[in-house]
């Protein structure tokens, strides 16, 4: 079996510039990577593009176009595609997976919306669970100063306001998954990677 990591955060984190550091770090010493992500870009993936995130724009704040329910359904079809066409394939031949986002991001963002969150994780309940799951913790204030150009300027306020729920109840799920490892984001880019390796080495190698 391969190795499967997660990174997760609200947007701004730098989960896409560590996890393109860490797929490095791992192809340098050997390693097939995988670098993924949700959504994905399969069909549902632009589904949810279309309907749930607006362009590339931050937040999941256009929603209203669906219900809350039809979105996390959405993303839990996407992730079960994700899962069986993409991530168990791999792990099956020793890959390193790295997923850029995973249920975690259902879980914050969707439990945001005001969702039930003992739904949202029975519904989830079919994702396998990764080694390890890092989470990028960030103020939100800091991370929309790093984010400016993706907000669209009179969303702003409620794009901060999500972003600072999303990131409390990520705080509240690493208190319930043990996978979940909170990483200071604030530092430098070269700090959290070095970070990041040293968990990685800590919970998934020396475990071995
Ligand atoms: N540790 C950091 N310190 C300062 N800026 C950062 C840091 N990590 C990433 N950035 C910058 O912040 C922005 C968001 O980073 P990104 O990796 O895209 O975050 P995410 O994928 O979590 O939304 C990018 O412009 C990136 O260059
Ligand atoms: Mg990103």
């Amino acid at each position: 079996m391969g190795v499967f990591i997660v990174l997760e955060g609200i947007d701004g984190a730098g989960k896409s510039t560590q996890a393109k550091m860490l797929a490095e770090w791992f192809e340098e010493r050997g390693h097939e990577v995988v670098l993924t992500k949700e959504p994905t870009d399969t069909a549902f993936g632009k589904l949810i593009r279309r309907l749930v995130l607006t362009g590339g724009r931050v937040g999941i704040i256009d929603g209203a176009k669906i219900s809350h329910e039809a979105e996390a359904l959405l993303f839990a079809a996407d992730r079960a595609e994700h899962i069986h066409k993409l991530i168990r394939p791999a792990l099956e031949e020793g890959k390193v997976v790295i997923s850029d986002r995973y249920f975690y991001s259902s879980l914050a963002y969707q439990w945001a919306r005001g969702l039930d969150l003992e739904w949202l994780i029975d519904l989830n309940r079919f994702a396998i669970r990764p080694d390890i799951a890092i989470l990028l913790d960030i103020p939100a204030k800091e991370s929309m100063r790093r984010i400016k150009g993706r907000a669209i300027k009179t969303e702003f306020d409620r794009i901060f306001e999500l972003q600072r729920s999303v990131r409390n109840n990520y705080l509240k799920l690493a208190e319930m998954f043990p996978e979940i490892r909170i990483v200071n984001a604030q530092n430098s880019v070269e700090d959290i990677h070095r970070d990041i390796i040293g968990l990685i080495e800590q919970e998934i190698f020396k475990r071995a």
